[in-house]
């Protein structure tokens, strides 16, 4: 079984990135993990840490000879930011003076909430674990999540659907969200990741004016996942339907407040004549003959993949730390004060999105290995090919 956790605090020394399950055999690219990594610092109204800190991946374990020898996997990324740290987050007592206490719980973090559970006097230690600086370890493990789903022919991309109040109309094709993919390699950064260049520039206006006046702004990412084959995922059980997977993966990320599969919403509002994709038999290419009108259910049907793209949404609320900042509480004297401020990034949808490509990398990785898993990649490969003939010949 694929499974993974992180560790690490926003200032602490590093993260720490654990993935177990994957099998034995499987190339690891040094230079794509990295860049997958550069992907999730990318973003217009990125805060002042993503100028400082260029991660990379230093495997401590399970990576050897440039492949997986199917152990654990531990991956370190450091914290540049570290340094400027240690006398004020030490791992022993330090010197209390020193300690940057978070005064005044901010509004639309965990710092409140986070502080009553664990009995903390200020939300320090609440801010440092629940920041999704911690995605970035995700995205390490995502990264070989999706090395491995490349050798089943399966890749996982995503874009930008909304930012602030300007949205792109119409669907976005697969071919347009890769060639979007392929630009970025000739750039030295990504903007809004949008596929449409006029809503780009217009969703950057949208940024400049919260930058300006000291707000922030949320939006609309869409995960899409191609040539993945008909059977991941099961009615059987409810905790095995692809669907709930996905959407508990990628709700798990930092500021997601909702998460939709295919046109899920809009289906909510329109007849089933006019949402249910339509079955043909008449397909030149893709996993069987079998074909669909279009794909409003996201890939997934009853839990399944049923061998279209599998498309997934993530809703981000606006940031939560506001240069002008909300109205709040001092921990200390209980009196009304305005929230705390820690530099902040003040849109982050981008960024988001390549976070929730590794959260549903993850999962397809997981859904795969339980359906095609063998301890090598030379097994899982034969198991793979053998369920593809039979789709074949179906
Ligand atoms: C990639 C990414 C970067 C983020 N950066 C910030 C940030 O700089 N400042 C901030 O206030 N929130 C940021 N957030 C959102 C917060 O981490 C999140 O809203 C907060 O931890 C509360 O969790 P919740 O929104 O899931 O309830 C970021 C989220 C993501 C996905």
């Amino acid at each position: 079984m694929l499974r993974y956790l992180t560790a690490g605090e926003s200032h602490g020394e590093a993260l720490i990135a654990y993935i177990s399950g994957l099998p034995a055999g499987l190339a690891v690219d040094q230079a794509f993990v990295d860049h997958e990594l550069w992907r999730r610092q990318q973003g217009y109204g990125r805060g002042g840490r993503m100028k400082i800190e260029r991660d990379t991946a230093h495997f401590l374990s399970g990576v050897h000879h440039g492949k997986t020898i199917g152990s654990p996997i531990a991956i370190q990324l450091e914290n540049k930011d570290w340094k400027n740290w240690q006398e004020s987050l030490p791992v022993d007592a330090g010197d209390p003076a020193k300690h940057k206490s978070v005064a005044s719980p901010r509004p639309g973090h965990a710092d409140l909430a986070g502080a009553l559970k664990y009995n903390f006097s200020e939300a320090r230690y609440v801010l440092e674990r629940a920041s999704a600086r911690e995605s970035a370890a995700r995205v390490a493990i995502g990264a070989l999540a999706k090395l491995f789903l490349r050798e089943l022919g399966i890749e996982v991309l995503s874009h930008v659907i909304t930012t602030g109040s300007v949205s792109v109309q119409g669907d976005v094709s697969w071919d347009k969200i890769r060639s979007l993919h392929n630009q970025e390699k000739d750039r030295e950064e990504i903007l809004l990741n949008c596929a449409d260049a006029d809503a780009e520039q217009r969703m950057k206006e949208e940024v400049d004016k919260v930058l300006k006046n000291g707000d922030s702004l949320g939006g609309v990412f869409e995960v899409v996942a191609h040539s993945v084959p008909p059977g991941l995922g099961t009615y059987a059980q409810w905790d095995e339907r692809l669907d709930a997977l996905l959407a508990a993966a990628v709700m798990s990320l930092q500021a997601v407040k909702a998460v939709e599969i295919g046109s899920g919403v809009a289906a909510a509002f329109s007849p089933g004549s006019a949402v249910h994709d339509e079955i043909g038999y008449n397909a030149a290419s893709g996993f069987t003959a079998f074909s669909r009108t279009h794909n409003n259910a996201g890939g997934i049907e009853g839990g399944v993949s049923n061998g279209e793209e599998i498309r997934v949404r993530g809703y981000l609320k606006p940031i939560s730390t506001l240069r002008r900042p909300l109205q709040s509480v001092d921990f200390s004297t209980r009196e009304s004060v305005k929230a705390a401020y820690e530099r902040s990034d003040v849109c982050v949808v981008p960024a988001a999105g390549v976070a929730a490509e590794a959260m549903v990398a993850l999962t397809l990785a997981r859904c795969a290995l339980e359906k095609f898993g063998g301890d090598s990649m030379l097994e899982t490969l034969r198991n793979f090919h053998g369920y593809c003939q039979q789709l074949k010949d179906y």
